[in-house]
Order: structure tokens, then C-alpha cells, then sequence
């Protein structure tokens, strides 16, 4: 076990970029949003001075809005597209323009409970508190301006789960702009089988290309795009961020009525996503009200928010157990009998070593201490058996994606405490 975790400490002091992480060498060579957010779980564990850092220059990338962007440019780097000059936002630091699951609020409540240096704790996450509750209104005012309750997403990117195959109706819906001619970077990094269809990218990139030329303005984002939906992990995460956004403010003495109302609107808005026939939560199209078919791993992270009632938890525990029959590792990205799962493809099937670690917090919630610590266990032998990848084939357990990968190193870190 000491092997392991030196082993990931090593892992994150390689990806290091003096103040903030890559999530991999040459595929990933700059600072991600919630990938940096999990970066920051596994320094605390051995540098609470650098877990901090972290935060700080995520923050480097918030716009005047409040809008935190998902990737940001602090070093031109080649080795990744699509990079600052597509993305065109004039920040400084370059930065994408769109955002990234909403964990952050979450790490800072983590890294305040789990500090050994209490007064450090409290300068940095103080000194946040403003910036994160700007995030917080940008989410809730800019991506859900008819107060629904229900955050829209306006990107496969924005969701974290890129190519997930519960995009991929509303992604057929996206026109393929006039793209100039580009390479892809990524696929010289990882085996094809591995990444996005060719098909995908172009529909990614027309997204950016239509978000460019309305100057990334979020009125017409919101009014015009052709991609909008309520991602139930997405929602889920933001609902626990809120949470955790109002802990916060409780411990600082901040007005709390604003982030009252937000969590009250979100477990209203979440009632949508429910779908009692099947007892699942499912993501919704925007654009046509339509539920999502597909089931993902997405569908068990309203657990970590404490959304379901205790019967609604019992049942999604259910669903665990059957995909548990039909893979040796939980939780496989996409449900194994659906037939878009494909094991080895990115977020169509592999198994994801943050994922496990939401989820099983979750369960923990609501009592579920044994199948949470079948989900830790998974991801041990997974990482101990197959080194620290990216993600994971969830029925060989053999290593995918990137390899050396941040998050994977700092959440073995940051895990074997919690049992
Ligand atoms: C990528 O490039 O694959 C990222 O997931 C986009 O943020």
C-alpha cells in the first residue's frame, strides 16, 4: 500500500506545472476544472500549501461573470486541440469558454474539514467564498434564467462526460458547421477505440465555432444553441455544491437566503428527472422536453446530493446490483445491457475512478457502507492491477486512456481514510 500511494504522490509531483496540474502529459497538457478539484484532494493528503494553490489558479480562469471556464491555457502547449486560438475568449490567462461539473464549492467544504492547518484552511477558503458564490449565481442565472430549477448544459464538454451515448440523439441535432480542415491531437496519444468518434469531434467543434461568433454572450448561448439539456449528473452535482456553497456561508456568517432558495428550486427541478416507472433519474433534452433515454453512471450521483428518499436511494442501489451482474468492475460508465455500451470507448462503458468516489459517498449517505466500499475496492485492485489510468475496462480491468493520470493518483490518496 505505501508503494501505491508513493507511487501516485510521485504521479502528481511529475504533472505538476508549478501551481497547478496537468491531467496527463501530452493529452491533457493543461489545467482542467474538475479534474485540478480532484488534484486538490490528493495534495492535501501530503502538501495542504499546494491543495490551496491548486484552487487558486483555477480561479486564475474565472471571467468577470463568474463563469469558470473548463480548461484553462496558462502555458501554450502544441500537444492538445483544440487549444486557446480556436477557443478565441481574449481572457488572459486564454481560456475555453464553456464550464465543467460544478465540484469545486464541494472541495473546499473537503479540503476545511479534512485540514491538519486549520488557520491555512480558513485564510484560503474564506478568501474564496466570493469567487465560488459568483460561480454559483453564474450557473443558476446564465444556464437557468427561467428559474426551473433544472441547470442546462450547453456542450457534451460542459457535462465531463464528453461522448457519453446519452448525448448522442441531441448531438445528431447539432448542423455541422463549415469546419476548416484540423487534426485531432488526441488520437496520437490514445488508441482510436479508445476516444470520440471522428463524427462527435466535428459536432464538438461546431458548438465552439457557433459559441465564438456570439462573442460566448450567455443570453444567446442559452436562446440559440442547438445543444441544451439538464445532465442529471451534472444538476446532482451542483445541488450537493449548493449544499455544501451554504456550509460555507453558515461558517462564515454570509447571508444564506439566496443559496436556500437555489437548493429549493433544485430538488423541485429534480422531481423531473425521476422516473418512477423505471426507478432511475434520467438526464432531459432541453430543447424538446424529451427524457433521455440512456442510463449512466450519471444516474447514481444524485445520492451524493441527498436527492432521492430513502426508498427512490434502495431502488438505484438495485440497478447497481444488476449492472454488478454483468461486469467484474463497478461502476461501468454507460448500464452494460444498453446497447451503445462499449466498454473500452471513453464514456461509452469504462469504469472512472472519480465517479466510483462520488458514488460511493453517496451510498455512504444513505447507509450503503458495504456496496460503497465494493465500489473502493474496485478501483484499488483496478489501479493496483493496471497502474493509474485514466479509465478502465470494466469487465478485464485493463488500463485505458491516459496513462500517469492525475486524478486517478490523487483520489488513491485521498480515499483509504474514509473506509
Ligand atoms: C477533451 O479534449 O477530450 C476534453 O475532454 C475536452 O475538455
Amino acid at each position: 500500500m505505501k508503494a501505491i500511494r508513493q507511487q501516485a504522490a510521485d504521479i502528481l509531483r511529475a504533472n505538476d506545472r508549478g501551481g497547478f496540474t496537468i491531467p496527463a502529459a501530452g493529452l491533457y497538457p493543461y489545467q482542467w476544472l474538475w479534474d485540478s478539484c480532484f488534484c486538490a484532494l490528493g495534495w492535501a493528503t501530503f502538501d495542504e500549501k499546494r491543495a490551496w494553490e491548486e484552487l487558486s489558479w483555477l480561479f486564475k480562469g474565472q471571467w468577470p461573470d463568474g463563469m469558470l471556464a473548463h480548461i484553462i491555457f496558462h502555458h501554450p502547449d502544441p500537444s492538445y486541440f483544440p487549444g486557446p486560438e480556436v477557443w478565441a475568449t481574449h481572457h488572459d490567462p486564454p481560456t475555453s469558454g464553456i464550464t465543467q461539473p460544478p465540484v469545486v464549492a464541494t472541495i473546499v467544504r473537503q479540503l476545511l474539514e479534512r485540514a491538519c492547518d486549520r488557520t491555512l484552511a480558513q485564510d484560503h477558503a474564506r478568501q474564496l467564498y466570493p469567487k465560488l458564490l459568483a460561480f454559483h449565481r453564474w450557473l443558476h442565472g446564465a444556464r437557468d434564467p427561467e428559474h426551473t430549477g433544472l441547470v442546462a448544459v450547453l456542450h457534451p464538454w460542459e457535462t465531463g462526460m464528453d461522448n457519453s451515448p446519452a448525448w448522442d440523439t441531441t448531438l445528431e441535432q447539432v448542423p455541422i458547421v463549415q469546419l476548416p480542415p484540423y487534426q485531432r491531437k488526441d488520437t496520437s496519444h490514445v488508441a482510436e477505440t479508445q476516444r470520440p468518434r471522428p463524427k462527435d469531434y466535428d459536432r464538438y467543434l461546431s458548438l465552439v465555432v457557433g459559441y465564438r461568433e456570439r462573442g460566448y454572450e450567455p443570453e444567446a448561448l442559452y436562446r440559440e444553441t442547438s445543444f441544451k439539456v439538464a445532465d442529471v449528473g451534472f444538476c446532482a452535482l451542483l445541488q450537493r455544491a449548493d449544499e455544501d456553497l451554504l456550509a460555507l456561508a453558515q461558517m462564515f456568517g454570509e447571508p444564506s437566503a439566496e443559496i436556500e432558495g437555489w437548493l429549493d428550486r433544485g430538488r423541485k427541478g429534480f422531481r423531473k428527472l425521476w422516473d418512477d416507472h423505471s426507478g432511475i433519474y434520467r438526464s432531459l433534452n432541453l430543447s424538446t422536453g424529451e427524457s433521455i433515454p440512456v442510463i449512466t453512471s450519471a444516474s447514481f450521483l444524485p445520492l451524493f446530493a441527498g436527492l432521492p428518499s430513502a426508498e427512490e436511494a434502495q431502488r438505484l442501489v438495485e440497478h447497481l446490483g444488476h449492472w454488478g451482474d454483468e461486469v467484474r468492475y463497478l461502476v461501468p460508465s454507460t448500464d452494460p445491457a444498453d446497447p451503445h455500451f462499449e466498454p473500452e470507448r471513453y464514456w461509452r462503458g469504462p469504469v472512472w475512478v472519480q465517479v466510483n468516489w462520488l458514488i460511493a459517498q453517496g451510498l455512504k449517505r444513505y447507509g450503503y457502507a458495504a456496496l460503497a466500499g465494493r465500489l473502493r475496492e474496485d478501483i484499488f485492485e483496478l489501479v493496483e492491477g493496471s497502474g493509474f489510468h485514466e479509465y478502465y475496462h470494466p469487465v478485464t480491468g485493463e488500463g485505458l486512456g491516459g496513462r500517469a493520470f492525475s486524478w486517478t493518483a490523487a483520489l488513491l490518496l485521498a480515499w483509504p481514510g474514509e473506509g
